[in-house]
Protein backbone atom coordinates (compact mmCIF):
# COMPACT_ATOMS: atom_id res chain seq x y z
CA UNK A 1 0.00 0.00 0.00
CA UNK A 2 1.46 3.34 -1.07
CA UNK A 3 0.92 5.98 1.97
CA UNK A 4 -1.52 8.55 1.23
CA UNK A 5 -1.60 11.70 1.63
CA UNK A 6 -4.23 13.37 4.45
CA UNK A 7 -5.38 16.64 4.81
CA UNK A 8 -3.65 16.18 8.64
CA UNK A 9 -0.67 16.40 7.36
CA UNK A 10 -0.99 20.41 6.47
CA UNK A 11 -0.47 22.08 9.31
CA UNK A 12 -0.06 25.42 10.22
CA UNK A 13 3.61 26.69 10.84
CA UNK A 14 4.01 29.91 12.89
CA UNK A 15 6.98 32.28 11.76
CA UNK A 16 8.47 34.18 14.30
CA UNK A 17 6.90 37.62 15.09
CA UNK A 18 8.71 41.01 16.21
CA UNK A 19 6.72 42.81 17.65
CA UNK A 20 7.57 46.99 17.24
CA UNK A 21 5.86 49.94 17.88
CA UNK A 22 7.19 51.11 14.54
CA UNK A 23 5.28 48.24 12.97
CA UNK A 24 6.07 44.45 13.28
CA UNK A 25 8.58 42.45 11.62
CA UNK A 26 8.52 38.47 10.65
CA UNK A 27 11.17 36.73 9.03
CA UNK A 28 11.56 32.99 7.20
CA UNK A 29 14.72 31.05 6.72
CA UNK A 30 14.54 28.12 4.81
CA UNK A 31 16.82 26.04 7.10
CA UNK A 32 14.31 26.88 10.21
CA UNK A 33 11.28 27.50 9.14
CA UNK A 34 10.03 26.24 6.25
CA UNK A 35 10.31 21.78 5.47
CA UNK A 36 11.68 21.64 2.16
CA UNK A 37 14.19 23.57 -0.31
CA UNK A 38 12.82 26.66 -1.64
CA UNK A 39 12.53 26.40 -5.59
CA UNK A 40 9.98 29.68 -6.24
CA UNK A 41 8.04 32.15 -4.65
CA UNK A 42 5.05 33.48 -6.28
CA UNK A 43 1.89 36.02 -4.93
CA UNK A 44 -1.90 36.10 -6.22
CA UNK A 45 -2.94 39.82 -5.62
CA UNK A 46 -5.84 42.31 -7.48
CA UNK A 47 -8.29 38.83 -6.81
CA UNK A 48 -11.63 40.38 -7.78
CA UNK A 49 -14.71 39.79 -5.22
CA UNK A 50 -15.79 36.37 -5.36
CA UNK A 51 -13.16 34.63 -7.44
CA UNK A 52 -11.06 31.66 -6.77
CA UNK A 53 -7.67 30.74 -6.88
CA UNK A 54 -6.07 26.87 -7.31
CA UNK A 55 -8.75 24.35 -7.29
CA UNK A 56 -5.58 21.21 -8.34
CA UNK A 57 -3.12 19.47 -6.30
CA UNK A 58 0.46 18.92 -7.70
CA UNK A 59 2.51 15.56 -8.22
CA UNK A 60 5.29 16.43 -6.29
CA UNK A 61 5.27 20.00 -5.23
CA UNK A 62 5.08 21.51 -1.62
CA UNK A 63 4.11 24.65 -0.63
CA UNK A 64 3.68 26.99 2.54
CA UNK A 65 0.72 29.52 1.66
CA UNK A 66 0.74 32.91 3.54
CA UNK A 67 -1.87 35.61 3.88
CA UNK A 68 0.90 38.57 3.78
CA UNK A 69 -2.14 40.82 3.99
CA UNK A 70 -5.99 40.86 4.20
CA UNK A 71 -7.25 37.23 4.38
CA UNK A 72 -8.59 34.59 2.15
CA UNK A 73 -9.43 30.67 3.09
CA UNK A 74 -7.24 27.27 1.91
CA UNK A 75 -9.77 24.45 0.98
CA UNK A 76 -8.17 21.39 1.54
CA UNK A 77 -9.41 18.08 0.49
CA UNK A 78 -7.86 14.58 0.35
CA UNK A 79 -10.69 12.59 -1.43
CA UNK A 80 -12.33 11.43 1.40
CA UNK A 81 -12.47 14.51 3.78
CA UNK A 82 -12.40 18.52 3.67
CA UNK A 83 -11.41 21.36 5.54
CA UNK A 84 -10.84 24.91 5.26
CA UNK A 85 -8.16 27.29 6.99
CA UNK A 86 -8.30 30.67 7.50
CA UNK A 87 -5.72 32.39 7.23
CA UNK A 88 -5.52 36.30 8.29
CA UNK A 89 -2.18 36.49 9.72
CA UNK A 90 1.37 37.69 8.05
CA UNK A 91 3.02 35.55 10.48
CA UNK A 92 1.13 32.13 9.91
CA UNK A 93 1.86 29.59 7.12
CA UNK A 94 -0.02 26.90 5.70
CA UNK A 95 2.25 24.03 4.73
CA UNK A 96 0.18 22.16 2.16
CA UNK A 97 2.08 18.77 1.32
CA UNK A 98 2.07 16.72 -1.99
CA UNK A 99 -1.28 15.29 -3.74
CA UNK A 100 -3.83 17.56 -1.55
CA UNK A 101 -6.35 19.07 -3.49
CA UNK A 102 -6.34 22.91 -2.81
CA UNK A 103 -8.12 26.22 -3.60
CA UNK A 104 -8.01 29.84 -2.14
CA UNK A 105 -11.54 31.52 -2.32
CA UNK A 106 -13.12 34.33 -0.31
CA UNK A 107 -10.38 36.73 -0.41
CA UNK A 108 -10.64 39.90 0.92
CA UNK A 109 -10.05 43.76 -0.33
CA UNK A 110 -5.61 44.38 -0.96
CA UNK A 111 -5.57 40.47 0.39
CA UNK A 112 -1.96 38.83 -1.16
CA UNK A 113 -1.50 35.21 -0.75
CA UNK A 114 2.00 34.68 -0.85
CA UNK A 115 3.21 30.99 -1.91
CA UNK A 116 6.75 29.15 -1.06
CA UNK A 117 7.21 26.52 -3.36
CA UNK A 118 9.52 23.31 -3.72
CA UNK A 119 9.74 23.35 -7.27
CA UNK A 120 9.93 25.76 -10.25
CA UNK A 121 6.76 25.67 -12.41
CA UNK A 122 5.96 22.90 -14.20
CA UNK A 123 2.33 22.19 -15.81
CA UNK A 124 2.64 18.33 -15.68
CA UNK A 125 3.06 18.55 -11.91
CA UNK A 126 -0.83 19.56 -11.83
CA UNK A 127 -3.85 17.54 -11.26
CA UNK A 128 -6.41 20.13 -12.25
CA UNK A 129 -9.20 17.51 -13.16
CA UNK A 130 -10.86 16.21 -9.43
CA UNK A 131 -12.14 13.20 -10.74
CA UNK A 132 -8.76 12.48 -12.40
CA UNK A 133 -7.11 13.52 -8.70
CA UNK A 134 -9.82 11.34 -6.88
CA UNK A 135 -9.18 8.01 -9.04
CA UNK A 136 -4.74 8.83 -8.13
CA UNK A 137 -6.18 8.93 -4.39
CA UNK A 138 -8.25 5.77 -4.32
CA UNK A 139 -5.71 3.51 -6.54
CA UNK A 140 -2.79 4.51 -4.34
CA UNK A 141 -5.06 3.47 -0.65
P1 LIG B 1 -2.06 28.57 -11.95
O1 LIG B 1 -1.10 27.95 -11.00
O2 LIG B 1 -2.78 27.67 -12.89
O3 LIG B 1 -3.10 29.47 -11.16
P2 LIG B 1 -4.44 28.97 -10.44
O4 LIG B 1 -4.10 27.65 -9.85
O5 LIG B 1 -4.77 30.01 -9.45
O6 LIG B 1 -5.45 28.83 -11.50
O7 LIG B 1 -1.28 29.69 -12.77
C1 LIG B 1 -1.94 30.51 -13.70
C2 LIG B 1 -1.04 30.69 -14.90
O8 LIG B 1 0.14 31.37 -14.52
C3 LIG B 1 -0.63 29.38 -15.51
O9 LIG B 1 -1.23 29.22 -16.78
C4 LIG B 1 0.86 29.47 -15.70
C5 LIG B 1 1.28 30.74 -15.06
N1 LIG B 1 2.28 30.52 -13.99
C6 LIG B 1 3.62 30.61 -14.30
O10 LIG B 1 4.00 30.83 -15.46
N2 LIG B 1 4.54 30.46 -13.30
C7 LIG B 1 4.17 30.22 -12.02
O11 LIG B 1 5.05 30.09 -11.12
C8 LIG B 1 2.78 30.11 -11.72
C9 LIG B 1 2.31 29.83 -10.31
C10 LIG B 1 1.87 30.27 -12.73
Amino acid sequence: MNSVMTIYAANLIQFPKILDPRGNLTFIEQERHIPFEIARVYWIYDVPGGEQRGGHAFHKQEEVIIALSGSFDVLLDDGNAQKIVHLNRAYHGLFVPKMLWRRMQNFSTNSVAYVIASCGYDEDDYVRDYKKYKSIVRKSE
